[in-house]
C-alpha cells in the first residue's frame, strides 16, 4: 500500500514572539519539523513531504532541502492540504496528515493510529488526546463512542469549550477520499480560515467510517504555542532522554543538568557529570567519561576522557583510548586512538595519528582568511607546548616540534622541528 506524509509545516507560529518560523525552532538541538519527519519515517510512511509557506527557505533548508509543497498564502490548515492535491488526488493508500508543531510525538502512536486505520477499515482515523487545559485547541463533539465532528475554541459553544477530548491535528485518511473532499471545505468561520478539521463532518455527511483514538500518553501530543510550552517540552523530553540512556547502564550524575539530543548513542560504563550538551548525530562509546562539555555531530571511541569544559564538533571522529582536556576545542577533525590533548589547545581540519601527545597550548592554525587547510601528525609524534602549526603542513612520524615553535613547513619523520628565536641572557642588564 502506498503511505503518504504531509506535514503542515507553513504557519508564522505568532505566540513564540520570534522571527524563526515556530516548526524551525529546536529542541535538544533538533527542529520541531524534524522531529516529525522522523516520526513518520520510523512509522513506516515511504513518500513525506513538508508543505511550507512562511520564510520557507529556512524550513527547507533545515530539513535537507526535501520533496515540498508551497502554500503562499496562509489561509488555514484546510488550504495547505489542498496544495498537494495535483501532485497526490490520485494515487490510492494512505495520507497521514500531521502539524509540524508537535515534536514529541512518536513513531508508536503514529502507527498505532495506522494499525487502528487498517485493522477497522476506516476513511479517517485521528488521534486525540485528553488535555488539562483545553484551551485554544479544537474540541472533539462526540455522540457516546462516536465521533461527530470538531470544533474550533473561537467557534465552539459554552458548553463544547467544557469538552476536554481535543484535536492535535494527527489524521490518517484514504488518500483519494481526503483529496476527494478537501476542496469541498469552506471558509465560513470565525476565522474565515479553511479548516482541515471541517472535513470529519463531510466525511461523516457522506457515511465514510471515522474513528478517534485516545493518545496513551498526553505528554507527546503537546502542541508547542509559546516559548514557555518550549521549555516545558524541552523538559519532557530531557527526562525521558535521560532515562533510556541511565536505564542502558549510563551514569548521569545529574539527570537535570544535563542535555542529550534524540539521536544521541552512549554507550554503557559511561559517566555524564553536569554540565554537558551532547546535540546532533553524537555517538559515545562505553565507559568513557565526559565533564561540562559539549560534543556536536561527532563520534568518540571507546574509554575516553573529555572535559571539563571541551567542545567537540562539527563531525569530528576519536577512536578509543584517548584523553581530550579542559579548553580544548576539536572542529572537523579525526583523532587516531591514543591520541592525549590535555589542555587549552585547538585542533581544526585535522588528522592526528595513533599515540600522538598534542603539548599545552598548542593551535592548528587552519585559516588563512579565505580557505581552511589541514594538519597531519603522523603516528608517535609530540608536539611541545604553544606550538603553533600553520597548515596545511605534516608533521612525520615519531618527530618532536619543540615548545614554542611556530612550524610553517613539513617536518619529516623522526625528527625534531625547532623554530623559535634562541634565548640571549643578557647578563646584569638590570643592574647597568
Ligand atoms: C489547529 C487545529 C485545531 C488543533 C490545533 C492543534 C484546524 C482548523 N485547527 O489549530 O483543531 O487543536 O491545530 O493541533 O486545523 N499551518 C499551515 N498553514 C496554515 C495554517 C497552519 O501550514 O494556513 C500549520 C502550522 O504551521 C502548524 C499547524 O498547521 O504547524 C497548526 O496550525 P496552528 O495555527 O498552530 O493551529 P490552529 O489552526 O490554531
Amino acid at each position: 500500500m502506498n503511505t503518504y506524509g504531509l506535514i503542515l509545516a507553513g504557519g508564522k507560529g505568532t505566540r513564540m514572539n520570534d522571527d524563526l518560523p515556530k516548526v524551525a525552532q529546536k529542541i535538544l538541538g533538533k527542529e520541531f519539523v524534524n522531529y516529525v519527519y522522523d516520526a513518520l519515517k520510523h512509522a513506516g510512511i515511504e513518500n513525506v513531504y513538508p508543505i511550507v509557506g512562511y520564510k520557507r527557505e529556512i524550513v527547507l533548508s533545515c530539513m535537507n532541502n526535501p520533496v515540498h509543497f508551497v502554500q503562499e498564502e496562509q489561509l488555514g490548515t484546510g488550504h495547505a492540504v489542498q496544495m498537494a492535491y495535483e501532485e497526490l488526488h490520485d494515487k490510492d493508500g494512505i495520507c497521514f496528515v500531521i502539524a509540524g508543531d508537535q515534536p514529541l510525538i512518536t513513531s508508536e502512536s503514529i502507527k498505532e493510529v495506522i494499525k487502528v486505520h487498517k485493522e477497522n477499515k476506516n476513511q479517517l482515523t485521528l488521534l486525540t488526546a485528553v488535555s488539562p487545559n483545553p484551551y485554544g485547541y479544537g474540541r472533539i463533539v462526540r455522540n457516546g463512542s462516536e465521533v461527530l465532528k470538531i470544533v474550533e475554541e473561537k467557534d465552539a459553544s459554552d458548553e463544547e469549550k467544557l469538552i476536554n477530548e481535543v484535536n492535535i491535528s494527527t489524521f490518517c485518511f484514504d488518500n483519494k477520499l481526503l483529496f476527494k473532499y478537501i476542496k469541498e471545505i469552506r471558509n465560513e468561520n470565525a476565522q474565515k480560515e479553511l479548516y482541515l478539521t471541517d472535513i470529519l463532518e463531510i466525511f461523516k455527511t457522506e457515511g465514510l467510517k471515522v474513528e478517534a483514538v485516545k493518545a496513551l500518553t498526553y505528554e507527546e501530543t503537546i502542541g508547542i504555542s509559546d516559548k514557555v510550552d518550549l521549555a516545558k517540552a524541552t523538559g519532557f523530553l530531557k527526562d525521558k532522554i535521560n532515562n533510556k540512556h541511565m536505564r542502558n547502564g549510563v551514569t548521569i550524575v545529574d539527570p537535570n543538568n544535563t542535555y542529550i539530543g534524540p539521536d544521541v548513542e552512549v554507550g554503557k560504563g559511561t559517566i555524564i557529570y553536569p554540565g554537558c550538551v551532547f546535540e546532533g548525530n553524537v555517538s559515545i562509546g562505553e565507559s568513557c567519561t565526559v565533564q561540562s562539555s559539549c560534543i556536536f555531530d561527532s563520534s568518540i571511541g571507546d574509554n575516553v576522557t573529555v572535559g571539563p569544559f571541551a567542545h567537540i564538533r562539527q563531525n569530528s571522529e576519536l577512536g578509543n583510548n584517548i584523553r581530550i582536556g579542559n579548553f580544548v576545542e576539536i572542529k572537523k577533525s579525526k583523532l587516531s586512538d591514543g591520541v592525549k590533548s590535555a589542555h587549552l589547545t585547538y585542533l581544526g581540519d585535522s588528522e592526528i595519528h595513533e599515540g600522538v601527545n598534542i603539548g599545552c597550548g598548542t593551535i592548528t592554525v587552519n585559516y588563512d582568511g579565505k580557505n581552511k587547510h589541514k594538519t597531519v601528525i603522523e603516528k608517535g609524534a609530540f608536539i611541545g607546548s604553544n606550538a603553533n602549526l600553520i597548515a596545511p603542513i605534516t608533521i612525520g612520524e615519531n618527530s618532536k616540534v619543540a615548545a614554542g615553535s611556530t612550524v610553517t613547513d613539513d617536518v619529516p619523520n623522526d625528527s625534531l622541528a625547532i623554530a623559535r628565536e634562541r634565548q640571549t641572557n643578557k647578563k646584569d642588564y638590570y643592574k647597568k
